[in-house]
């Protein structure tokens, strides 16, 4: 089943196409089996801007209080489990550029080697508070001033966590602004 629904797939798309001539790579944090990377590669072909995506490849980590909900009792730790190859092997099917891929949960990143210097667009798909949390802090830091962040499952009553670290995020850094469409906080800076 696709993670990301095909309007918020087509938002998703609208919003980063609209960033093909801000400064930056695209990253995704939480690509899963690649679904909605594929769809970013694809708009990144004629471009030479880079597509760097981050899973841990072991599935989602374990809940923290801030991500409990009776609706989302089927987001247990491990998940969401895909391999690595899994991806690679769908940009060679589809005779794509594979994108650079780092298999590691968000928390071991390290933002100078594992990110790129300038982020032009951001897809953060982690689904819970502390995997969204760390997203953005490595990420907005990074973000050009025309940049996008997107995160996905916002005011998801299945993945509380998600909006709890964006709002805090919110709260911590007044030169982002919100907007939303579907279950995706579109952030950008004033
Ligand atoms: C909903 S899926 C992503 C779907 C994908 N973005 C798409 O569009 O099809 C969430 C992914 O985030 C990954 N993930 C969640 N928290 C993570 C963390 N802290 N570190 C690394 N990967 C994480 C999971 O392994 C899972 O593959």
């Amino acid at each position: 089943m696709e993670q990301v629904s095909k309007p918020e797939t087509e938002e998703i798309l609208r919003l980063a196409e609209s960033t093909l001539s801000v400064e930056g790579d695209f990253v995704e944090l939480g690509c899963y089996k690649g679904d909605t990377s594929l769809k970013l590669a694809k708009l990144l072909k004629p471009s030479d801007k880079k597509l760097w995506l981050y899973d841990s490849f072991a599935g989602l980590p374990e809940k923290t209080r801030e991500d409990q909900s009776a609706a989302g009792d089927q987001f247990k730790k491990g998940e969401l489990f895909v391999t690595k190859r899994e991806v690679v092997l769908k940009f060679k099917r589809a005779g794509l550029r594979v994108p650079i891929i780092k298999k590691a949960f968000f928390e071991d990143l390290d933002p100078e080697t594992d990110l790129p210097g300038k982020i032009a667009f951001a897809f953060l798909d982690g689904d819970l508070y502390g995997s969204i949390k760390t997203s953005l802090k490595l990420v907005a830091p990074k973000l050009d001033k025309q940049g996008t962040i997107i995160v996905h499952d916002y005011n998801n009553p299945e993945l509380p966590g998600s909006s709890r670290a964006v709002d805090e995020f919110l709260s911590q850094n007044p030169n982002f602004r919100l907007s939303q469409n579907h279950t995706l906080a579109i952030l950008r800076t004033n």
